[in-house]
């Protein structure tokens, strides 16, 4: 049995201590993939490099919407160019994290800048035939919206926090949705019927490492050593063998990134 981390975060300081022995010994956890994207350029370097030197991580480049300031352009694709040069890396399969994060961001000007950077990096994605991993704070209508804009392109919308509605739109336009440890949370109502009615073939798993830590671990590090509890809740909300959910949540994400077993 073999987990794929889809989303995981190394460049992190928290891992600044142990960050090579946590990757080396994944494997030997039965985590035989992770995917580490990139928040800005720096850690988009770091996502490169970790992919280069451990076999089984792959990297992702791009801009969070946080991180919009340290964007030389965030409206044009001069401003991404060192982001396309990176994902020019075999290594790198996806661009991401991008998308829209309104939580913290309550001005119209400002979510309209964050909109302009995600459909750069969209379009980036449609050129560079790379799929997108979507990061959507309390935006998930306009994220919808942009992603129903560029149909060519497929991806994974991250941390699903949406609603079982949102989730068929997305699976219509061929996306992936994905649980972090939100979903083992005992409030996790409405994630909870999202994987009710998303089919298997469509689900992955995530850390978000090191933050989004699964019961019994919240509040602490999280890494991808903790990726078999969203497998474990999934297979209970489904009724499912842990096996089959490990089996498909794995083949999910090698069909989305391009990775061969
Ligand atoms: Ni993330």
């Amino acid at each position: 049995m073999t987990f794929f981390d889809t989303h995981a975060h190394y460049d992190d300081q928290r891992f600044d201590a142990d960050r090579d022995e946590i990757l080396r010994a994944l494997p030997g956890y039965n985590v035989g993939l992770v995917l580490n994207p990139g928040c800005d350029l720096e850690s988009s370097r770091k996502a490169v490099s970790y992919a280069e030197t451990y076999p089984h991580v792959y990297a992702a480049v791009g801009y969070h919407p946080e991180n919009i300031d340290g964007v030389p352009d965030a409206e044009a694709e001069a401003g991404l160019k060192e982001i396309e040069a990176l994902a020019a890396h075999p290594k790198v399969r996806a661009i991401g994290e991008i998308g829209l994060d309104y939580y913290w961001c309550r001005d119209p000007a400002e979510r309209k800048r964050q909109q302009e950077l995600f459909r750069a990096q969209m379009r980036m994605a449609g050129r560079l035939n790379l799929p997108v991993i979507v990061h959507d704070r309390d935006a998930h209508l306009d994220c919808l919206t942009i992603a129903e804009q560029y149909p060519k392109v497929r991806g994974v919308f991250h941390c699903y926090a949406g609603s079982p509605e949102t989730a068929e739109r997305l699976l219509a336009l061929g996306y992936y949705i994905s649980f972090t440890g939100v979903l083992t949370f005992k409030n996790a109502k409405k994630a909870v019927e999202v994987v009710r009615r998303v089919p298997l073939e469509r689900l992955m798993i995530e850390t978000d490492s090191p933050y989004m830590a699964p019961e019994p671990f919240r509040g602490k590090r999280n890494s991808s050593m903790y990726v078999y509890r969203m497998a474990e809740t999934i297979a209970e909300i489904k009724g499912l063998p842990l096996e089959a959910v490990a089996e498909a949540t794995t083949e999910n994400g090698c069909r989305l990134f391009g990775i061969e077993r």
